[in-house]
């Protein structure tokens, strides 16, 4: 097992750069999700670290090694893909096996290392069907086994569970998280589902069109975002985000309010535009808040509830209650935003304004 570091890692293809100066170091043993919108750039990153495709600047380190040029094969990564890109003529036990069958794994030692991935995996029952033969769960557990056997110091994850069906997904998800917990291995896993990258993280990298926006824990990202994408990127609903104004007396005005609110963050300029944040479940709606908002939609889920409103602004609100409730639509309501539990973000670069 070991760790991981990238240095100013670059890639274009052709003209266009895609992943534009990453740096990123990796502890032995962590689990780090790589999460942003499709096309940001994390299979390429990924494609990199495997050494599927040639960097165009910077270095990766795994271990001791810079292995930035070093062949695929010999990097001590092995890759799990969306497409769980199984033999389809060959039964698991051969699929499992073929990896090491091809790099001459001494009989004893493979048969070894494969009875142990399949009792891991759940696939001892199963090893001399074919992937027809198998659930979709059940051939990315192969797919995962492919890589365990291979023993490798580092696993890379790309989408591994977007094939699957939601509950399906959330199953997978524990027993990938239960798998990492026993192997303690090195593992990246990308996905541009939030909801994973929230539960399955040690750390998250968020990536923006080739970039790393922040890196942080899961509720350290949650709780406090660098910035207005990071902000919105994670949470569902996401992030509410009123453009206020600030006023003479420092407190902040929301576009199309006559309603000032206190700011979070004391001293800034009077006339500066910022973004005013607050998560679903902190908006309160109380009849004396000091702003209004139409409702357009209430969704009752039994146990929460989300009520979507039009602001003065035109910005569809979601809060989220613990309780029920049930106004008809187009009905007004008041609202607050607690001022202990906003964020504001510069509305011209999107930064967070810190006390
Ligand atoms: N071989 C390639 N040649 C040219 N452009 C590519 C190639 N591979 C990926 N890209 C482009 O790089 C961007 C990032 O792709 P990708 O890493 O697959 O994103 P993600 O996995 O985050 O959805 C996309 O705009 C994609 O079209
Ligand atoms: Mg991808």
């Amino acid at each position: 097992m070991s760790g991981l570091e990238l240095k100013g890692l670059r890639k274009a293809f052709g003209l266009t750069e895609i992943i534009s100066g990453v740096d990123l170091k990796i502890a032995d043993g962590e689990l780090v999700v790589f999460v942003g919108p499709s096309g940001c750039g994390k299979s390429t990153l990924l494609r990199l670290i495997a050494g599927l495709e040639n960097v165009t600047a910077g270095q990766i380190v795994i271990g001791d090694h810079d292995v930035t040029k070093v062949d695929p094969a010999k990097r001590g990564v092995a890759m799990v893909f969306q497409s769980y890109a199984l033999f389809p003529h060959m039964t698991v036990r051969q699929n499992i096996g073929f990896g090491m069958r091809v790099n001459r794994v001494p009989k004893p030692e493979a048969a070894a290392r494969l009875e142990k991935a399949a009792a891991l995996l759940q696939l001892t029952e199963l090893l001399d069907r074919r992937p027809a033969q198998l659930s979709g769960g059940q051939r990315q557990r192969v797919a995962i086994g492919r890589a365990i056997v291979r023993e490798p110091d580092v696993f890379l994850f790309d989408e591994p569970l977007s094939n699957l069906d939601a509950e399906l997904r959330v199953q997978m998800r524990g027993e990938l998280a239960a798998l990492h917990a026993r192997l303690g291995a090195t593992m990246i896993y990308v996905t541009h589902d939030q909801v994973e990258a929230m539960t399955l993280a040690d750390r998250i990298v968020v990536l923006r069109a080739g970039r790393v926006e922040q890196i942080g824990a899961p509720l350290d990202l949650y709780d406090d975002p660098d910035n207005l994408f990071v902000a919105g990127f994670l949470g569902s609903p996401r992030m509410n985000f009123l453009t206020a104004e600030v006023q003479p007396d420092g407190r902040l005005r929301p576009n199309g309010y006559a309603a000032d609110l206190p700011s979070p963050v004391g001293g800034l300029t009077p006339g500066r535009r910022v973004v005013l944040g607050c998560r679903p479940e902190n908006i309160e709606i109380t009849d004396d808040g000091a702003l209004t908002a139409s409702v357009k939609t209430v969704e009752q889920l039994g146990a929460s509830t989300f009520v979507h409103a039009d602001c003065a602004s035109s910005v569809v609100l979601a809060a989220e209650l613990r309780q029920r409730w049930s106004l008809k639509n187009q009905t007004t309501l008041r609202f607050n935003l607690p001022t202990a539990s906003t964020q504001l973000f510069d509305a011209d670069t999107g930064l967070r304004i810190r006390q």
